[in-house]
């Protein structure tokens, strides 16, 4: 692929820096940033490959880099037959992809009214726009506790995760905020780890609370953002409607926000 192919107003051809194979189902990768592109930490983009026609073929993927990093992030399923990401998963270092310059989403900071804590919670590749933001040093001026959930089917889904948040911890930048005031949690619901269930189960039995040494969700502490399946954001919401928590948006900030974690 080349550049002139692709580079238009609204889209960019970006070279391929890295890639990680985390399971037979998960992979990473990063890229080069294009030099005006700006994003809120919690936005996605579009990206992708061109087709059999030369023409973009393009899937929503939150950006798991934070807004200060050199380069782009992100982290992906394998679908084996998903029409994009049965190819992306080979890409390899130096190829190139193309991304639209356009950043969105409501999983942003100012989608919330101010609170005291804030709860991530994540399934499978829904980590990806918290990994993002909790590298956000905003994050940490908003907010004194921030919790990161995350539910995955087995062990190996989770090591995406935890090198993350043990590389937030000893990052120059953003090392010592995290230190004090990040906790993670991760669940397995296929295979034992410390902690089995899914989230939403844990946070309606209250073992999560105790768990993490907190109380129930309060519309006027904490502040809640949520992405995963479709289920999993449905549950989500119908519980964070029953605390009595309201959904924010870009236009109307609330208590919680939802997103859909790419998936095909
Ligand atoms: P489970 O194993 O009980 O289906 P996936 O890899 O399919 O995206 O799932 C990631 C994790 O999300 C799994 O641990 C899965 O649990 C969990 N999950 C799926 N649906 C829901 C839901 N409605 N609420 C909470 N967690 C869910």
């Amino acid at each position: 692929m080349t550049f002139s192919k692709v580079t238009s107003g609204t889209e960019d051809a970006v070279r391929v820096l890295d890639v990680t194979h985390w399971t037979d189902r998960l992979f990473s990768f990063s890229v080069t940033r294009p030099a005006s592109f700006r994003f809120r930490s919690g936005e996605f983009i579009m990206l992708g490959l061109l087709d059999e026609r030369d023409k973009p073929l393009l899937r929503a993927y939150s950006i798991a880099s934070p807004s200060w990093d050199e380069k782009l992030s992100f982290y992906s399923i394998k679908v084996p037959d998903g029409p994009l990401t049965s190819r992306l998963q080979s890409i390899q270092e130096n190829e190139y992809i193309i991304m639209r310059k356009k950043p969105v989403g409501t999983l942003v900071l100012d989608a919330l009214t101010p609170g005291n804590k804030i709860y991530m919670i994540a399934t499978g590749t829904g980590i990806a726009p918290f990994a993002s933001l909790i590298r956000d040093p905003e994050l940490y001026e908003k907010y004194e506790q921030v919790y990161l959930i995350h539910t995955c089917r087995n062990k190996s889904e989770l090591a995406y995760g935890k090198d993350l948040v043990n590389r937030t911890k000893k990052d120059p930048l953003i090392g010592e905020l995290a230190l004090e005031n990040l906790v993670y949690l991760s669940t397995t619901t296929r295979e034992k780890s410390d902690v089995v269930g899914r989230a939403t189960d844990l946070i309606q039995s209250g073992e999560l609370f105790s768990l993490l040494s907190t109380s129930p969700f309060s519309p006027q502490q904490d502040r809640v953002m949520i992405c995963g399946s479709v289920g999993m954001n449905k549950d989500m919401k119908l519980i964070c409607e029953e605390f009595g928590l309201v959904e924010g948006a870009n236009s109307q900030p609330g208590h919680y926000v939802v997103e859909k974690a790419f998936v095909g």
